[in-house]
């Protein structure tokens, strides 16, 4: 078991974790071929550590065709040579140990690939074999077996099932290269659990579980229903997703999870319809944390914001489990973009976000302000539910563009060469370059957000916000330690009657806000630092239109 080197050995370190998720296509490229790889991820970790993140999520970098992003895995311990070798992982483990941040991979056990051995086999050995028990094999319907054996819907669009020549059709619910595992076969769960070990004993820090509600279906794999799907205290229930089966696979993990030394963790990528469901996997037996889409699918607006944050809050009161907050992925697009295209909110969510009691997941390039690119040609496009939804949806390319590091034209230092999507041309002022040093930019607003969260350890602790009476489109809540933030969500300024305290960060300035930029890549608007922030009222005080503040009471 590898050593755990610099990272320090407190207990629940994941409870206020800042976590940074790595989409290594597109992070940075070591050996120049315009794809990112493990190599540029070694590279890049000490710019990690020095953002103040505390742990590091991997996307996929397992062997795979890629038909879908490398969450299509055709082997669960091997690298892609895209990305490098098994040598290479375990030096950015290593590396990252040192450098005091912790890892955490992604598993993908809904599904594999369509060249995994398993499925191969499968294939070749036909209907009736014992490789097919492995995965959802049916007979169609229909006098000749031409129909799908349900209505169920891949959620990329088009039917849930394909059918082999053979005649027998496979489930997969997303593309057809991506066959589902059956999760009632025990070799399934022995291989999974065996996986699990491989990688802890490599020395990972935890497991991001890819479609963690999708693994059991219901038994006799019935109907949705064409649309008129069974309904639970208003919500869809869908026979493929939550059900209550899956609770046992992650009761069988984290004994292995436990088996380990310094606090291995799990957590859930688990579409559910309320957070009262996502906690069901948060039991103290089970997984550690969920990612909160329902907070990331909330609007810029005070009263469903905190709506959400309180619903979450309190969801996770009773099982033990911290919050988790998130505004941005591979899949979804940019908050930035999704919350109107204007850095100064982009900025105003990031400072809430990061005030909120848990953990929180920064998706890389956010603290670039980076914003969602929408003018992608077709022909460059590689997400498959871009295909199979004719262009309609799934446009999940836009926020996967390689990152920009330095210089002024692409590929901004992502590598040598060009970059397997094309970078903007107008990126030159939002590459790390253009930004480290420079006061008034997003990274060092992320930086000093960061900072101040290990020297404030208030802002992450606990379960609950103490809100506080505030305006119309004004959040505001204290946090432990006499730490209170402000968020004005709304276009105008607002006057607050009396300041809080002392101003640690501002997503912008206070007083005499400036003008909205929305035509520049970067704000002119700047955060106000400790060390150059006075206010100079004498009692009001200003705060523009989306600017959130961290107070000192
Ligand atoms: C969720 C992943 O985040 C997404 O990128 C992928 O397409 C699906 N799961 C299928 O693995």
């Amino acid at each position: 078991m590898t050593d755990q080197h610099n990272v320090t050995p407190a207990t629940d370190w994941w409870r206020d974790a800042v976590i940074y998720q790595v989409y290594p296509r597109s992070f940075a490229d070591g050996n120049g071929d315009g794809m990112g790889d493990l190599a540029g991820i070694r590279s890049r970790l000490p710019y990690l550590r020095d953002l103040g993140v505390d742990a590091v999520w991997l996307s996929p970098f397992y062997a795979s065709p890629q038909a879908d992003g490398g969450y299509d895995v055709a082997d669960y311990r091997a690298i892609d040579p895209m990305f490098g070798t098994l040598a290479d992982a375990e030096a950015v483990i290593a590396d990252a140990h040192d450098l005091g941040l912790r890892i955490i991979v992604d598993i993908v056990p809904n599904h594999c690939s369509d060249q995994h051995e398993w499925f191969r086999r499968a294939v070749a050995e036909g209907p009736g074999s014992v490789a097919r028990e492995r995965f959802h094999f049916r007979k169609g319907r229909g006098d000749n077996g031409e129909l799908p054996p349900n209505d169920w819907e891949s959620i990329f669009g088009g039917p849930a099932w394909t059918r082999l020549p053979d005649g027998e059709w496979y489930l997969h619910l997303f593309a057809p290269e991506q066959p589902d595992f059956n999760w009632e076969h025990p070799a399934v769960q022995d291989e999974f659990r065996s996986i699990l070990r491989f990688w802890l004993d490599l020395g990972v820090d935890g497991f991001r579980v890819d479609v963690a509600h999708g693994l059991v279906k219901a038994a006799g794999l019935p109907d949705t229903g064409h649309g008129e799907q069974l309904k639970l205290l208003g919500h869809h229930v869908l026979p493929f997703f939550d059900q209550d089966g899956v609770h046992d696979v992650y009761r069988s993990w984290r004994t292995v999870l436990d088996e380990y030394e310094g606090d291995r963790i799990a957590v859930a990528e688990a579409w559910t319809p309320t957070a009262e469901r996502t906690a069901l996997y948060l039991r103290p037996d089970e997984l550690h944390q969920a990612f909160n889409f329902h907070y990331l699918n909330t609007g810029w607006d005070a009263p469903d914001l905190r709506a959400v944050i309180d619903e979450s809050l309190d969801a996770m009161r009773p099982v033990g489990a911290p919050a988790t907050w998130v505004l941005s992925n591979h899949d979804v697009v940019r908050h930035r973009t999704r919350l109107g295209g204007s850095l100064d909110r982009a900025r105003a969510a990031a400072l809430l976000m990061l005030a909120l009691p848990g953990s929180a997941y920064i998706y890389q390039g956010e603290e670039l302000g980076l914003p969602e690119v929408t003018d992608l040609p077709d022909d460059v496009r590689q997400d498959p539910s871009f295909f199979r939804a004719n262009g309609q949806d799934g446009l999940r390319d836009g926020c996967r563009v390689p990152l920009p590091w330095s210089g002024e034209l692409p590929p901004y230092g992502f590598g040598d060469t060009g970059t397997w999507l094309p970078q903007p041309a107008d990126w030159a002022r939002l590459t790390v370059q253009a930004q480290t040093g420079d006061p008034d930019s997003t990274l060092e607003l992320y930086r000093t957000a960061l900072d101040l969260r290990r020297r404030h350890p208030g802002l992450g602790a606990g379960n609950t916000v103490e809100w506080l009476d505030a305006p119309d489109g004004v959040l505001a809540f204290r946090r432990p330690g006499g730490l209170v933030c402000t968020v004005n969500t709304t276009q105008a300024a607002v006057t607050l009657p009396e300041p809080p305290g002392r101003v640690l960060l501002s997503s912008r300035h206070l007083s005499a806000p400036s003008p909205l930029s929305t035509s520049s890549p970067l704000s002119t608007s700047s955060p106000l630092s400790t060390s150059r922030h006075q206010l100079n009222t004498a009692g009001d005080c200003v705060v523009a239109a989306d600017t959130t503040v961290w107070w000192e009471e």
